[in-house]
């Protein structure tokens, strides 16, 4: 498979001493949509700068199908479509003249122009508002407007920057119906950032997750989904829980048991959980105790981003110490 953007090495440090990317290895294959994940602050706008070839990076590399990415590469420019977060626009300008502006600014002939404006206006959703000044707009609509803007040469690859930020759910929700849909146009590849998972997991093929400028997770999103670990199990049992709870503590993969008045709490290492599920079961049957009510425990995808990104800190408090000792 083809890969449409790929950062090699890829670094951006700022005045010398805000190292906002570091050492950033992208890939994102053609046909995919790329949730690109991380905090506010993590790196997300300056290193789709980069990507685009917007601002120079002070090391690594970018490439863009396949083509070295620099300032002067605006031939590879002219097959993305940018959404910057937070568009701003002329006030005085209309979804249709301002359409029409950015189809001259990228040289389409009137005939091509007319008709494409059209179904771009129909395709988000502002067919009503076509002749309204902007200024009046929500930022729904003006995302809407904007993502308009980033179609109008009919790019290949699609770069939006927090397109959901600062809409309310209803907005957020349409965006992403309309992120989806582009995706799954032939031959698109959309790169997308957020700082919040529940808007794009829903969507994304792959996901890229960035905290403090360096990439710690990066793979399908049926591998994040692997880091929703199933990690627990809950059991309601009658009878004399004292030496189950006991056997089942020697269980290997067990990673604690906690006992309530309603229940009992296991914790299992996730990369044996089924195998562990067995070994209670065993013990419960031997015990001769009558299962109530079960309840397999799963951390959300938000959580396992959570834990992701603290994992990274405390490496990253580890290193520091290792480095001055
Ligand atoms: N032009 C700039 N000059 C100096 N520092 C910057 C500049 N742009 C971004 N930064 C810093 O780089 C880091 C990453 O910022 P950014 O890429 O905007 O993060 P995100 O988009 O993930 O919120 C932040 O610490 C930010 O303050
Ligand atoms: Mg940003």
């Amino acid at each position: 498979m083809n890969s449409v953007i790929e950062t090699r090495f890829l670094t951006k440090i700022f005045n010398q001493k805000t190292i906002a990317v570091n050492d950033l290895f992208l890939t994102v294959p053609e046909n995919s949509i790329y949730g690109f994940l991380g905090p506010n602050g993590a790196g997300k706008t300056t290193t789709i700068k980069l990507i685009l070839g917007l601002i120079r990076p002070s090391a690594g590399f970018v490439r863009i199908f396949g083509t070295l990415m620099g300032m002067d590469s605006s031939d590879v420019r002219r097959r993305i479509g940018y959404l910057p977060t937070q568009p701003k626009f002329p006030n005085t300008m209309t979804p249709i003249t301002y359409l029409d502006f950015i189809g001259k600014v990228f040289g389409l002939p009137r005939q091509v122009r007319i008709p494409r404006i059209t179904e771009l206006i129909r395709s988000v959703d502002l067919l009503p508002l076509s002749s309204s000044e902007i200024k009046r707009f929500s930022t729904g609509e003006i995302t809407r407007v904007a993502m308009a803007a980033c179609l109008i040469n009919d790019p290949e690859l699609l770069v939006l920057d927090e397109p959901t930020l600062g809409l309310d759910p209803i907005g957020r929700a349409s965006t992403v119906k309309l992120i989806t849909e582009l995706g799954n146009r032939e031959g698109k590849t959309v790169f997308v950032s957020s700082h919040i998972l529940a808007d794009i997991e829903r969507f994304c093929t792959h996901v890229g997750i960035i905290n403090s400028g360096k990439l710690i997770f990066d793979g399908t999103i049926t591998e994040v989904k692997k880091l929703i670990r199933t990690n627990s199990v809950e059991l309601q049992v009658e009878g004399e829980t004292g030496s189950f709870i006991s056997e089942v503590k020697a269980i290997p993969h067990i990673t604690n048991v906690q006992s309530f008045k309603h229940g009992i709490k296991i914790g299992i290492d996730p990369q044996h959980y089924s195998e562990t599920l067995l070994d209670i079961f065993r013990v419960l049957t031997e015990k001769n105790l009558e299962l109530i009510s079960l309840s397999l425990g799963s951390e959300s995808l938000e959580e396992a981003f959570l834990d992701l990104l603290e994992e990274e800190k405390s490496h990253g408090f580890l290193r520091a110490i290792s480095r001055k000792a």
